[in-house]
Parts: C-alpha cells; structure tokens; sequence
C-alpha cells in the first residue's frame, strides 16, 4: 500500500482567508481531507502535515524516511524561492516528491520564479488552484505503479 504525506509550508493554514483572488476559498482542512478521501479510495494512505517553521518543514522531510513515506507532495510556499535547507534536506532522504503551487508563479513577481525544489522534483503543478494538490495525488500513485509495482 502507497504511503504518501501532503507537506504545507508557510501561510497555508491562511487558506480561504488569504488573498482569496490568488489563492481561492479552499480551506487547507477541505483540502487535506479531500486529498485523504481520494487517497483512501485509492487504496493508499496519506498523513497531512502544514508548518509554518523552516526547521519543521526540513524536520518533517528527513523524518518521512523512518516513516516510510513513498512520496512526499509539497507545497513549501514561500520556502521555495529561499530554502537550500529544504533542498538538501530532500537531497538527504531521496523520497520522489511532487511541488505543487496553487497560484501561477511564473505569472507573478519575478522573486516566484526561482524554485530550489523544481530540479529536484518528479514534476511541478502550478496555477491550476487548489485541484493542483488532487492532480499531484493521481500523478504520484501512477509514478509509484510505474516504478514500484506491487
Ligand atoms: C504558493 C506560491 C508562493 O510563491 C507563495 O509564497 C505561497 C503560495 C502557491 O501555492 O501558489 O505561499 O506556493
């Protein structure tokens, strides 16, 4: 059975409070339990984490080795354009992961358009809201069938 952790970074509890017009009226709770629901139906389990701490994100990431985690799917919000500690901390465990961004960000400041994450991922959503997090869900079980069968 596929193990799977949905990682939020900074800001992402604001979800439906925060720049509504950018980010939607979603919830991170309608989100995650979203995210749970298809990943049960699916016959993989999921656990849901958000942080607005670095060292937390970076704590999370190294634990999810021990916890057995196959796929990681992320959105490390503003961490993505400033964080090496999160890149190397992805680097440390080599779990596949998934960076979605439920804004366009290459539609945005030019600060958005640097990711210390991209190159290191299996793939990258950006700017299809909150369905993006749905999306990475179907693309990592079919990653983990393709490269792991049962
Ligand atoms: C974000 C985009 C980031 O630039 C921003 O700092 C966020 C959210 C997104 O989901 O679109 O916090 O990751």
């Amino acid at each position: 059975m596929a193990n799977l952790a949905l990682i939020n970074g900074p800001n992402l509890n604001m979800l439906g409070r925060r720049e509504p017009d950018i980010y939607g009226a979603q919830t991170l709770k309608d989100i995650e339990s979203g995210l749970l629901e298809a990943a049960y139906a699916a016959g993989a389990t999921a656990t849901c984490y958000q942080s607005n701490a670095e060292d937390e994100l970076v704590s999370l990431v190294q634990q999810s080795r021990d916890n057995k985690i196959d796929f990681i799917i992320i959105n490390p919000g503003a961490y993505t354009h400033t964080s090496i500690a999160l890149r190397d901390a992805f680097l440390s465990v080599d779990i596949p992961f998934i960076e979605v961004h439920i804004s366009n960000v290459f539609a945005r400041e030019s600060f958005r358009h640097q990711s210390y994450l991209s190159d290191i991922a299996v793939g990258v959503i950006s700017g299809l809201g909150t369905q993006g997090y749905e999306l990475a869900l179907a693309a990592a079980l079919k990653w983990l069938e393709a490269t792991k069968p049962a």
